[in-house]
């Protein structure tokens, strides 16, 4: 096979998307660990810690303890390059979250097993099933007393509307599991406890379930209740189907708990084995093959001022196909200029080097001078076609803001039109207002505090924000005439975005739906006209 085709293949990029305390955190640290990327676990964490010290970029990370920046992580593991992409776990999300699931070719659901499908792990599973990637479950916590597995597989089917196939399960007293039992070869892994909270890789010892040794073992209570709870799924459940997995229809489940490892290996190991490789990208000119030659990619995100010391902006892209070699020249889309990639970086969390190759599945991150907006498009000099536009997300809360000081305008609107490249938030402009103000946008209250943080602090600026009571915006077309005279929105605002485009902000959806019956001749959207909507 040749180099680019056994590349491809052997890359795996991945999410790992849950709700805040899920042990995302915990669970990608295990997987460097066991990946052999790390020696002893708790560095990750340590990292977290010392970010702060390194960067100290955003005070906001530290006081709330979250992660807002988010990088890729990459290992070696039984043949694979695996890459886990990192995305913020903070409670209100944000498009960030979104446009990295952009990234990946598929993604680990992390549930807590005493709390089941949270709501953030709900807005998140269906970006991907929008996406249709192949979604796998991880149950962690097994330590702990949670829910019974039968019933998380049922919750996962109700609330998420996709059925689940255990590919093993605990085995032990509930609250209190000493292994897990893999159905597709019946066997069972019994893990030792070494008190060490999950350091280091975990001793097991594996066995069939029928061998006597291990019913003695387990004792003949919880080998009869294994040996049940077996039987009553391969009569009851789903049978599997890997095509379905592919498709996103049924998610292969796993348990354990990423603090003790207890069943961290077993999920890697069969992850790699079902996730798929990177997959062909629809493009302007129809699908674009990971394994032809041409180069090309997009990207996904663009962070600037991650080192106050350099004032660097960072745009991060996904190859899609072809090979990346340092140095080499490509076209960008949407300015139509040639670029030379000069000095592209990797990360491990917020260790840069320099790489000189890479494939399809794989992230760089490429200093930027501006140039790049997200979704933009990079390909071979020759080729001029574009990837698929982003999702566009309706904003759910708005705010004005301002310069407090009048004389700041021009850091004000340089640090604005920053910010809006690189997709914190939306903004829009209120025309025929007294004072000349932006209004923004966002999907997560967070966002509101990030702006303000990072205008004081990259660009010194002090913000005058004023939070508006709306909660929806409509983008409106019709003729402009009957979209001046509209009747019935004194409760609410018009304004426009930075294309132009006007846009209506009301309080509710019960708003929307009375202004709408009045002015049947203006159309109502959720998003802008040409955009895809999550
Ligand atoms: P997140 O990134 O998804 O937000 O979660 P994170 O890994 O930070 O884990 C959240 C909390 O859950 C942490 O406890 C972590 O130790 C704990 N945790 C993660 N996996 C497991 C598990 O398998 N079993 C149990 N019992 N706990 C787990 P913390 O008290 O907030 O932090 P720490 O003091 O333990 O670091």
């Amino acid at each position: 096979m040749e180099e680019l085709e056994l590349e491809t293949k052997r890359r795996r990029t991945f999410a790992i998307i849950s709700h805040p305390d899920a042990g995302k955190t915990t669970l990608t640290e295990k997987l460097l660990l066991y990946g052999g990327a790390i020696r002893l676990a708790g560095s990750v964490k340590s990292r977290k810690a010392q970010k702060h010290a390194v960067s100290d970029w955003m005070e906001i990370e530290k006081q709330r303890g979250i992660s807002v920046t988010s990088s890729v992580l990459q290992f070696d593991y039984d043949g694979h390059r695996v890459n886990i992409l990192d995305t913020p776990g903070h409670q209100d999300f944000s498009e960030d979250t979104y446009r990295t699931l952009m990234a990946a070719d598929s993604a680990v659901m992390l549930i807590d097993v005493a709390k089941g499908v949270e709501e953030q792990t709900k807005k998140l599973f269906h970006v991907c099933r929008q996406r249709k990637i192949p979604v796998f479950t991880f149950v962690n916590k097994l330590d702990r007393f949670g829910k019974n597995p039968f019933e998380l597989m049922e919750e996962i089917e109700q609330v998420l509307g996709i059925r689940a196939y255990p590919m093993n399960w605990p085995v032990g007293i509930h609250g209190n599991y000493v292994g897990v039992y893999n159905r597709q070869e019946a066997q069972v892994e019994l893990f030792e406890r070494d008190g060490s909270h999950g350091q280091s890789v975990l001793p097991s010892t594996m066995g069939n379930v029928s061998d006597p040794a291990f019913r003695e073992t387990l004792g003949s209570d919880i080998h009869e209740a294994l040996c049940e709870d077996i039987e009553l799924l391969d009569m009851a459940g789903d049978a599997f189907d890997l095509e379905q997995v592919k498709s996103g229809e049924l998610t292969p489940m796993f348990f354990g708990s990423a603090m003790t490892n207890f069943g961290v290996r077993p999920f890697l190991e069969e992850f790699l084995k079902l996730a798929p490789p990177p997959a062909p990208r629809l493009s302007n000119e129809g699908e674009i093959n990971p394994t032809q030659e041409e180069f090309s990619a997009f990207v996904f995100k663009i962070q600037a001022n991650m080192n106050p010391a350099h004032r660097d902006r960072l745009a991060f892209i996904r190859i899609c196909s072809g090979k990346f070699t340092r140095g080499m020249s490509v076209y960008h889309v949407q300015s139509g200029k040639n670029i030379k990639l000069a000095q592209p970086q990797q990360f491990l969390a917020q260790e840069r080097t320099i790489i000189d190759e890479a494939y399809p599945g794989d992230i760089i991150g490429l200093f930027d001078a501006g140039v790049f907006g997200i979704g933009d498009t990079l390909c071979q000099e020759n080729m001029k076609f574009s990837f698929q536009d982003f999702p566009a997300f309706p904003p759910e809360q708005f705010a004005r803001v301002q310069p407090k000081d009048t004389m700041k305008r021009k850091q004000f609107v340089k640090g604005m039109t920053q910010l809006t490249q690189e997709g914190a938030v939306q903004v829009f402009r209120q025309r025929d207002s007294a004072v000349e103000a932006f209004i923004i946008g966002v999907v997560g209250a967070l966002q509101f505090e990030v702006l303000e943080y990072r205008l004081k602090n990259e660009y010194g600026v002090d913000l005058i924000m004023d939070r508006l009571s709306f909660s929806v915006a409509r983008w409106l077309v019709g003729e402009e005439s009957a979209i001046k005279s509209m009747k019935g929105i004194d409760s609410g605002m018009i304004i426009h975005d930075i294309k132009d485009r006007p846009v209506l902000l009301l309080s509710n959806e019960w708003a929307i739906r009375w202004v709408s019956e009045r002015n049947p001749d203006v159309e109502f959207l959720e998003i802008p006209e040409n955009s895809q909507g999550i």
